[in-house]
């Protein structure tokens, strides 16, 4: 109601909305009125002679209403309309939302609680997440480009492919990520970046995994591994502070702590695998050297920080293919996830990409790939190669953190998890 909240007192507004609340009080019905902006009191007196329309009001009921701004220190937000014009333009049917209401049935009708107040908020901060990682990347001169969704070959391994029915053809599937598309742009384009989204058939019932997640993409010719993490910890922090700056009401309405988010800002922690290794022993996690971590794993580290912590130097065999070496240490990649506090986890994955033509092939051998299906990336070695990084971040899951949800269904409109794929 931000339109509102700019009207002198004693002007005449217009408002339209839905009914959020609704009660008769002896002369009164009061509705508390919704629009995209927020709620307002809206009072209608028993002498006006749509009194018994309001009062027959249902919640969820759009409608058009005139009145006088006033003051009263007991409406939400301190103002209220008293009417003096009501008009119903559709009158709801009993609305299906209740309070205690079970998180399925919220999922079930999801297409309406997405106009829960709660909902609004974190929508609000998504946009602003999307907005200010577009602009991010403009400032730094990357340029946005566009990759299918259609694939033939994996990029983060076969088992999480979703298979499509492509015609006559067999082996076309949804896109997983689109680094190597990116990574064939930046002979072009140097650096780029995209916003799309990713599919995933993973079988994980995490609270982190969607089957269909929104993935911004950036890879640049020349970074070296050092520069991309200063890329990746910038970005964090660009977004977290566009957030704290545009979307604090939002926070606050999700009772979000904001003095945790206030500490996202360059440096973030750097541990090697190794020391997160033995972080995790300490805390009775029985992993063995060159095990990836899970969700659980990840949870424990990060409750350890209070803010975002890189976890670099992966094992070889913890990694996709791509990831290059350690010149220095060669069972180890020059990669790294980073980690959002308070148990979140990973939001990025990336690192440092093989640029030379005879460490690919080696690579794709080692992991028992077939080199057809990665001809055209390996063309990329072929033509004027260079060093070149980047990587993915996971906005649902940056959106989840910065609103400070318990689960990732509720960072997205409409989620699609293994086993919700409706409304
Ligand atoms: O770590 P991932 O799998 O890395 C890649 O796909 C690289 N090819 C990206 C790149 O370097 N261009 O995925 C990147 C990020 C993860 O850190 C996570 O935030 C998110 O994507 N992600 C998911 N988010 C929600 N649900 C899932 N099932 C996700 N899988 C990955
Ligand atoms: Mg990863």
């Amino acid at each position: 109601m931000e339109v509102f909240e700019k009207q002198p007192l004693g002007s005449e507004v217009a408002l339209r909305g839905w009914v959020y609340r609704v009660r008769t009080q002896k002369e009164h019905v009061f509705i508390i009125l919704r629009d995209a902006t927020g709620i307002i009191q809206v009072v209608v007196d028993s002498s006006s002679p749509f009194f018994s329309e309001a009062e027959n009001v249902t919640i969820e009921s759009s409608i058009h209403v005139k009145g006088i701004v006033k003051k009263d220190p007991r409406a939400p937000g301190g103002l209220e309309l008293r009417a003096t014009d009501f008009k119903t333009i559709s009158l709801a049917e009993p609305f299906p939302i209740t309070k205690g209401a079970s998180r399925e049935f919220l999922l079930d009708v999801r297409h309406l609680w997405i106009r829960s107040r709660r909902m609004n908020a974190v929508l609000k901060v998504r946009d602003e997440v999307f907005r200010s990682l577009h602009e991010f990347f403009r400032k730094k001169g990357f340029l946005e480009v566009q990759a299918p969704m259609f694939i033939t070959a994996a990029v983060e391994g076969g088992a999480s492919l979703f298979e499509v029915d492509y015609f006559d053809r067999k082996g076309v599937y949804l896109t997983q990520s689109s680094q190597f598309y990116l990574e064939a742009l930046i002979f072009s384009l140097e650096k780029v970046y995209t916003v799309a989204p990713s599919f995933r058939a993973e079988k994980s019932r995490t609270r982190r995994h969607l089957t269909e997640f929104w993935h911004a993409e950036a890879e640049m010719a020349w970074y070296t591994f050092k520069e991309l993490l200063e890329l990746e910890e910038e970005l964090i922090s660009y977004i977290v502070d566009q957030v704290l700056e545009n979307k604090r009401k939002e926070l606050e309405l999700l009772k979000r702590n904001v003095t945790l988010l206030e500490n996202v800002k360059p440096p973030f922690y750097r541990i090697s695998y190794d020391e997160a290794l033995e972080i995790l022993s300490k805390k009775g996690f029985q992993l063995k050297w060159g095990e990836d971590f899970g969700a659980d794993e990840e949870r424990a580290l990060t409750l350890e920080f209070d803010k975002p912590v890189f976890v670099y130097g992966y094992p070889e065999k913890a990694k996709a293919f791509y990831h290059k070496n350690d010149p220095k240490r060669p069972e180890v990649t020059l990669s790294a996830d980073l980690l959002a506090p308070e148990g979140y986890g990973e939001i990025i994955g990336g690192g440092e990409r093989i640029e030379n033509i005879h460490e690919l092939l080696e690579k794709i051998k080692k992991f028992g790939l077939e080199q057809s299906q990665y001809e055209w990336y390996i063309d990329l070695r072929r033509y004027g190669s260079v060093p070149h990084s980047g990587f993915g971040l996971g906005l649902d899951r940056l959106t989840m953190w910065i609103c400070g949800l318990d689960h990732i269904v509720d960072a997205i409109p409409f989620p699609r998890t293994i086993r919700r794929i409706y409304p």
